[in-house]
């Protein structure tokens, strides 16, 4: 079957290699920005591919919402196959989009916009169908990973490892979307609707790694403690839990071995117990691998079923103890297990709280000028 390809940047490039070297797959049109078709193979309409009669399967690697969006909703109405790494997209639109798929009786898979090379969503999918998943999770976004490593294991700065992860092609165009949480909490949106029928859309808690400084690394590490940036989901009622945000593990736990551009998706099935799935979350040929798995299962797999609606999420029954590093005159917004001052900050661990409530004191913190850093304390 002929795959056209909508962008050639880090990934539709991996992709298009693949397809050159995949029994039964072949490389179609490749669509371009004005003025980049330098190959007879780049074409610049999307008329140009949903018009042509030989392509089959449409992967769509350019990420943002629009024009992808019309893009793949013209694909799927002309009858092929949409495959796509855009996580963005899926979050947005992806209930509507797998209705068209299923209305022009074609496929519309997104393996590739949860956890790179880490087959995630695909055996959620499969598992949602036989087993009730009880959680879901891990570390989603490996540029986040790459960059805590880094500071942890090398000491680095955070601006120069987050240059070294855009460099090797693991971040997002913009990369705010990583170290801010975005990235891996639109991936926990679509693993719970793959799950549970639920797409969260609102009510979520984020918190990224932007406030995170090398006094922070070196304070933890004195700790014996290592963090990771985890997503985390569940049912709730009616609805979901679903968020994000630094974790602190002891070095005991195998988070701690997640090193790298590395992701640990991890479910929890009644039946199957804990299943944990470790690969590269990020990367040209772990992304692109991910795309041509799912076009290698065109027809076999729905993730988004049709009872899938959107939600609100309630994180408000989970509850984690938190280390804190913030201003000294803001510590009294905490109740603290231990704490201890150092210069103008406190740096403790608070009793039991709500994640929301967490979330919430942070923010305000922020809003009146203040700095803090927070993770939970796993366990
Ligand atoms: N920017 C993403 C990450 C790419 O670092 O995980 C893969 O989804």
């Amino acid at each position: 079957m002929k795959v056209a390809i909508l962008g050639f940047g880090t990934v539709g490039v991996g992709v298009y290699e693949m397809l050159e070297k995949c029994a039964g797959l072949e490389p179609g049109p490749v669509l371009v920005r004005p003025g980049k078709a330098d190959k007879p193979f780049k074409v610049t309409s999307i008329e140009a591919i949903v018009d042509d009669p030989s392509v089959g399967a449409v992967a769509e690697v350019m990420g943002g919402i629009e024009p992808a969006n019309t893009y793949v909703a013209m694909a799927l109405k002309a009858g092929k196959h949409v495959v796509t790494s855009n996580k963005a997209l899926v979050a947005a639109h992806g209930i509507e989009l797998c209705e068209l798929a299923r209305i022009n009786g074609v496929s519309f898979l997104f393996s590739a916009a949860c956890g790179g090379g880490v087959p995630f969503l695909h055996n959620l999918a499969i598992a949602a169908q036989s087993d009730k998943i009880l959680s879901l999770g891990g570390i989603l976004n490996g540029t986040t990973n790459f960059m805590l490593d880094a500071m942890q294991s090398e000491g680095k700065d955070y601006a120069d490892v987050l240059k070294q992860a855009q460099a090797l092609g693991y971040a997002e165009a913009d990369p705010t979307a990583d170290v801010s949480g975005l990235d891996a909490l639109r991936k926990i949106m679509l693993a719970c609707a793959v799950a549970y029928d639920k797409l969260p859309v609102d009510g979520f808690s984020r918190e990224g790694i932007e406030s995170i400084t090398a006094a922070d690394v070196a304070d933890f590490q004195a700790r014996g403690l290592t963090c990771r940036l985890i997503t985390s989901g569940g049912p709730a009622g009616d609805s979901v839990y679903a968020y994000v945000e630094p974790v602190l593990f002891p070095a005991s736990s195998p988070e701690c071995a997640v090193v790298k551009n590395f992701n640990m998706a991890k479910y929890n099935g009644e039946n199957a117990g804990a299943i944990v799935l470790m690969g590269q979350g990020a990367g040209r040929y772990p992304t692109a691998s991910a795309v041509v798995r799912d076009l290698c299962g065109l027809g076999s797999l729905e993730m988004f079923r049709p009872a899938c609606v959107e939600v609100r999420a309630d994180n408000s029954n989970c509850v984690h103890s938190y280390y804190v590093r913030v201003n000294a005159d803001k510590a009294d917004r905490f109740s603290f297990a231990e704490s201890k001052a150092a210069g103008n900050a406190v740096r403790g661990v608070t009793v039991p709280m709500a994640v929301p409530v967490m979330h919430a004191i942070a923010e305000d913190i922020r809003n009146e000028g203040g700095s803090i850093f927070f993770a939970a304390m796993e366990g």
